[in-house]
């Protein structure tokens, strides 16, 4: 088969995709008028006009706006479930959700609304379309540490409904050791642990990602090539970095896909996986992010076959349904 064909039909698992990052255009200006919120912008085309990104922040901004018309438990609910549906279809066979319970809760949406909505689109996808998904709660790094406390102890109760922990937003200025207690914490309650570290942030964030978080996984971690020492230990440490090509185009960390680093850091032995991030901004789902990254670095068969297998060493199922799905 070609090797389109073959990336878009292998099993694959997402493990780096916000679900607030998977809202289109058309479903935001849907929730808008259910939900009675004025947007910004005057129609579905005028806001696609504005995903035009410089840096992480710049995206950021637009992205938070964007997730301002999610209210009710049924808005997180069809969020989900559009995208496990576009996921079930481009041959994901298991998701790692990331969610951003405080951009809600700063909006007076209770984090129960935030939570049930995801987990029942997670439970119902499962039966409907064979997918299988878990959430993981991320931490707004832009906010303090003792915002995320409050946030993690609101979402205590709900606590069988999501994996584990990450953390997002803006990178530059909120290094991972801003956050020491709150993942300590964490991790004595047996959560999973993942941080973004490395996107637009130097190696030393990926280092205390790794020393002082106790990061199981690096989103991201592009960065990582800076630091003969770093490459060297994620590789025999077999630490996944879970990278979004398309979303580092966009934002601008590789100037085109030709010059994107996931060739080096697979040739330097590490767990890299390929991941969509927030695919209504940056113009394309996990398949297009395989797809367009083979075509601009000439990756091949081989290529295909070693990401799809980790992606599956990556993710956080039990030791068992890993083994039959590698
Ligand atoms: N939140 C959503 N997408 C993100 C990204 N690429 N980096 C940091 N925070 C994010
Ligand atoms: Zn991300």
């Amino acid at each position: 088969a070609r090797l389109p064909e073959l990336l878009a039909a292998m099993p694959k698992a997402e493990l780096h995709i916000h679900i607030e990052g998977s809202l289109e255009p058309e479903l935001i200006f849907a929730l808008a008028q259910r939900n009675g919120v004025a947007l910004p912008y005057a129609s579905v085309a005028q806001l696609r006009s504005a995903y035009a990104f410089s840096n992480l922040q710049s995206f950021l901004d637009i992205y938070y706006a964007g997730a301002s018309v999610l209210l009710h438990e049924q808005d997180f609910y069809d969020m989900a479930r559009a995208y496990l549906a576009r996921a079930a279809s481009e041959n994901v066979v298991h998701a790692e959700i990331f969610f951003d319970p405080q951009t809600h809760t700063a909006r007076g949406v209770p984090i129960e609304v935030v939570i049930q909505g995801l987990h029942r689109a997670c439970v119902d996808a499962r039966a409907e379309l064979g997918i299988s998904a878990a959430l993981i709660l991320c931490f707004l790094r832009h906010l303090s540490e003792e915002d995320a406390f409050a946030t993690l102890q609101q979402a205590l109760p709900l606590r069988d409904k999501f994996i584990g922990v990450g953390l997002d937003s803006s990178e530059l200025g909120h290094p991972p050791e801003k956050f020491a207690r709150v993942f300590a914490r964490c991790r004595e309650l047996g959560l999973h642990l993942v941080a973004h570290a490395g996107e637009e942030g130097p190696p030393a964030y990926i280092w205390s990602a790794l020393d002082v978080l106790h990061a199981e996984r690096i989103d991201h971690g592009v960065q990582a090539q800076h630091d003969a020492a770093l490459l060297e230990r994620l590789a025999r440490e077999r630490t996944p970095l879970t990278v979004c090509p398309l979303s580092n185009l966009k934002l601008c960390v590789f100037a085109s896909l030709a010059q994107h680093n996931l060739p080096q850091l697979l040739a330097a032995g590490l767990c890299v996986t390929v991941n969509s991030d927030d695919p209504a901004y940056f113009g394309g789902y996990i398949n297009d992010n395989f797809t367009q990254l083979f075509a601009a670095t000439g990756l091949g068969v081989p290529h295909a076959y070693m990401l799809a297998r980790n992606s599956f060493e990556a993710s956080f199922v039990d030791a068992g349904t890993k083994r039959a799905w590698q």
